[in-house]
C-alpha cells in the first residue's frame, strides 16, 4: 500500500481539466476580498508586494520574515530591492515578539511583516495586526496552508493562499486584498495556454497514481529512497516570474475543486481527529497542536518527534507513507544557529503527516498502528 503526502485529484477532476470552464475563484472572494490567481503562492506574494510598494512609491522593501520559513517562499522576489530580516519564532510558532520589538527600527522605505498561519492553524493575527499599526508596517498574512479565511486568519492588509497545496491541483496561489484599493493590484495579462506543460506533466501522474491506487499497486516502491526524502511528488508548480499566467486546464481544475471546500473541511479534520487518538499514546512523539479549534482545515498533523524526526520519517516512507519534513530553512538561519535555536530544533524535530481528503478511515488506521510499532523500536 502506498499513502500519498497529497490529495490525489479524482477521475472526475481529472476530467474537469477539459470540460469546466472559468476559474471559479468565488468561494474565496467572500464580500471582504478581491482575489487575484497565480500560479502559487510565493507568485501571490511577491505580486502582493508590488501593490504595497507602489502604494507608497518606495524601492527598498524590508521584509519582516519568521525564522521557521521555507526558501520558496521568497525565491520570486527582487533581491536587489528586498532585504529580509528573519525574526525568533517561540515553540508555538508564534513571532516572539519581544524579540521583535527590541529589534525593529526606523526604516528609509516599505515595511511588511510576514505572519505565517502554520499548517492552518491561526496565528497571533491580532498582536500581529496591533504591531504593525503602531510602527506603520504592512501586515502580509501567509495562508500558504490555509484553506479559506476565518476568525483569526486575514485580519492584515493582505492575505495570500496556496489552494495547490490543500486542494490537490497542478497550479494555483491566490492573492485576497481588500476591495477598492486606491492602486490596482498587478494583473497577469499574458494570455493563458489551454494545457501547459507542467499540467500535463501532473495529470499524467496523477493519473498514473490513482490508477495504482486502484489496483492496490505499492507504487512508492518505484521511487528510489533520494526522491521519497526530497518529497519529489508534492513539489510547487514551476513559475520563472510571478506574472506567469494559469493555463486554462488548470483554471477548471480549480473550478471543480472550489465546489468541494466544505467537503475537504470535513475530511481532513476527521483524519486529524483520527490521528490524535493514536499519538496520544505514543511516548516518543507528541502533537504541536493538541487541538483543533472550530474552523480550522489542517494541512498535515505535525509531530514533533523529540530524538530527531529523521529516522521516523525515513522508515515511515520506506513502508509506504509518504511523510514530509519542513523542506528547509533559509541560508542565513542555517549559518546562525545561536540565533535561531527554535527554528532549527523544529526543522529537525517536526514530521507532516498526512491527513488530507484522499485518505480513508483504513489508512488513517494503518498510519496510526504503524506509529504504535515505532514505539517499541524508539520508546
Ligand atoms: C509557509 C509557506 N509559505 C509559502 C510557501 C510557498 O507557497 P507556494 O508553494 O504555493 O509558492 C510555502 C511552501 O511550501 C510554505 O510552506
Amino acid at each position: 500500500m502506498t499513502i500519498p503526502s497529497a490529495p490525489l485529484p479524482t477521475i472526475s477532476r481529472l476530467f474537469g481539466a477539459f470540460i469546466v470552464k472559468g476559474p471559479g475563484t468565488d468561494v474565496w472572494s467572500g464580500a471582504n476580498w478581491d482575489v487575484r490567481l497565480y500560479r502559487r503562492g510565493a507568485a501571490a506574494f511577491a505580486a502582493g508586494l508590488e501593490v504595497a510598494g507602489g502604494r507608497i512609491g518606495v524601492q527598498r522593501v524590508r521584509l519582516w520574515v519568521p525564522d521557521y520559513v521555507c526558501e520558496d517562499l521568497l525565491e520570486l522576489l527582487p533581491g536587489d530591492l528586498t532585504e529580509s530580516c528573519f525574526y525568533p519564532v517561540s515553540q508555538d510558532l508564534s513571532p516572539d515578539w519581544s524579540w521583535i520589538k527590541a529589534h525593529h527600527e526606523p526604516f528609509d522605505g516599505l515595511e511588511v511583516f510576514v505572519l505565517v498561519h502554520y499548517f492552518g492553524f491561526p496565528n497571533t493575527a491580532g498582536k500581529a495586526s496591533a504591531f504593525c499599526r503602531e510602527r506603520g508596517l504592512v501586515l502580509f498574512e501567509d495562508g500558504a496552508h490555509v484553506i479559506r479565511v476565518h476568525q483569526g486568519i486575514g485580519e492584515g492588509d493582505m492575505t495570500f493562499l496556496s489552494p495547490w497545496k490543500l486542494l490537490g491541483l497542478p497550479m494555483g496561489g491566490l492573492l485576497l486584498t481588500p476591495p477598492k484599493r486606491e492602486l490596482p493590484v498587478p494583473e497577469v495579462t499574458r494570455v493563458p495556454q489551454l494545457l501547459s506543460f507542467t499540467t500535463a506533466h501532473w495529470l499524467l501522474v496523477r493519473m498514473a497514481q490513482q490508477f495504482c491506487r486502484m489496483l492496490h499497486i505499492p507504487w512508492h516502491a518505484f521511487l528510489g529512497s533520494q526522491t521519497l526524502r526530497a518529497r519529489g511528488e508534492i513539489r510547487g508548480p514551476a513559475t520563472a516570474c510571478w506574472s506567469d499566467p494559469v493555463d486554462r486546464a488548470s483554471q477548471h481544475i480549480l473550478n471543480t475543486a472550489s465546489r468541494d471546500l466544505e467537503n475537504v473541511i470535513r475530511l481532513r479534520r476527521r483524519n486529524y481527529e483520527s490521528l490524535m487518538s493514536f499519538v496520544s499514546e505514543l511516548s516518543f512523539a507528541r502533537p504541536l497542536f493538541p487541538t483543533l479549534g472550530e474552523e480550522i482545515c489542517p494541512y498535515a498533523f505535525p509531530l514533533l518527534v523529540d530524538a530527531g524526526c529523521g529516522p521516523v520519517a525515513e522508515s515511515m516512507n520506506q513502508h509506504g507513507i509518504l511523510t514530509s519534513r519542513w523542506p528547509d530553512l533559509p541560508t542565513a538561519v542555517v549559518e546562525a544557529p545561536t540565533e535561531h535555536p527554535v527554528a532549527i530544533s523544529l526543522y529537525n524535530k517536526l514530521l507532516l503527516i498526512p491527513v488530507h481528503q484522499s485518505l480513508r478511515d483504513k489508512e488513517m488506521e494503518a498510519i496510526g498502528r504503524f506509529l504504535q510499532s515505532l514505539e517499541r523500536t524508539l520508546a
